[in-house]
């Protein structure tokens, strides 16, 4: 059977740990070659031989892909290893701190800026040109906290919610050239962000990203993975300018959120309509 990247060639920024690190070996498995890319004290070194050791294709690169020259330079790699470029995954990114936006530091904020949203924009703007020779695709990390906003990390939301309408963006343009260009928009994934020993989340968040979710868990990187496998497919040929959420269903769960509201907050203020009239739908019927 044939597998699903055959022949193509893909680029994984943050490609050393993380979802990064599943989409990377999820391609390979699937056939593409990959480039490994992400910060010089990234393991991509690692992630690229392991592929390797399995029987698959992959080289590493190491920069800081918000800087355009460095964002070139790979692209130029994957060109000049592999022939071309068929696909840019834009996952880099970073969740440096978790604060009230009164105490969140400016520098936490400048490295929001430049690693989540300077490094899509400048690997997109390396990429295309290569892009539209193979009529290739790009697919970019957002985030549940894109469309939802995330308290206690109000920046970080705002980046993701900047990668979604940047993708839709470049796919309303890309579309006469070919190029789809596509989002994933995760939930809690079981990642070192997620975990208040290795991430800035503390014991309440941890908590509550998760009770948010309709399933009660973190995601797995592989069950995101999945998702970028089929967009970045050519399953996925009418496909373009979509949001795909992998969030175990926290886009449209309640959540327990309310569990953290004051008592004060938490009381109803009295209503001025009785909604009680001589027809009442069940619907309007104050119970
Ligand atoms: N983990 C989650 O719960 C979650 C939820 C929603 C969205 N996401 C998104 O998924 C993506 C991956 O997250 P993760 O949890 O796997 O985190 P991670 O920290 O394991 O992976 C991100 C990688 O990007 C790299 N990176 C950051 N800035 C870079 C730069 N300037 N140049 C090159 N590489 C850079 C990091 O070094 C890191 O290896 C991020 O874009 C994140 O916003 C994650």
């Amino acid at each position: 059977m044939k597998k699903r990247l055959e022949g193509k060639v893909a680029i994984v920024t943050g490609g050393g740990s993380g979802i990064g690190e599943a989409i990377c070996k999820k391609f390979a498995r699937e056939g593409a070659s990959v480039v490994v890319a992400g910060l010089p004290e990234d393991p991509v070194e690692d992630v690229a031989k392991e592929i390797q050791q399995e029987g698959g294709d992959a080289i590493p690169f190491t920069g800081d892909l918000s800087v355009l020259a460095v964002a070139e330079s790979c692209v130029e790699l994957a060109v000049k290893q592999y022939g071309k470029l068929d696909v840019l995954v834009n996952n880099a990114g970073t969740f440096p701190e978790t604060n009230l936006l009164s105490e969140f530091s400016e520098e936490a904020f400048d490295y929001l800026l430049k690693n989540n949203i300077r490094t899509a924009f400048a690997m997109s703007k390396a990429a295309l040109p290569e892009l539209q020779k193979t009529k290739g695709n790009i697919v970019s990390a957002g985030s549940e906290s894109g469309a939802l906003g995330i308290a206690q990390n109000a920046p970080y939301g705002g980046t993701k919610g900047f990668i979604h309408a940047f993708t839709k963006g470049l796919a309303a343009e890309q579309a006469q050239n070919g190029v789809r260009c596509n989002i994933v928009a995760p939930g809690p994934i079981d990642t070192g962000w997620t975990h208040k020993e290795t991430g800035p989340m503390d014991a309440q968040m941890e908590q509550m990203v998760t009770k948010g979710t309709l399933m009660g868990r973190r995601g797995t990187p592989e069950e995101v993975a999945n998702v970028y496998l089929f967009l970045a497919s050519d399953e996925a040929s009418y496909v373009t300018g979509a949001i795909f959420p992998v969030d175990g269903g926290t886009l449209i769960a309640k959540g327990p959120a309310g569990d953290q509201a004051s008592e004060s907050m938490k009381k109803q203020p009295d209503g001025e309509l009785i909604l009680k009239h001589s027809k009442d739908s069940h619907t309007s019927v104050r119970k």
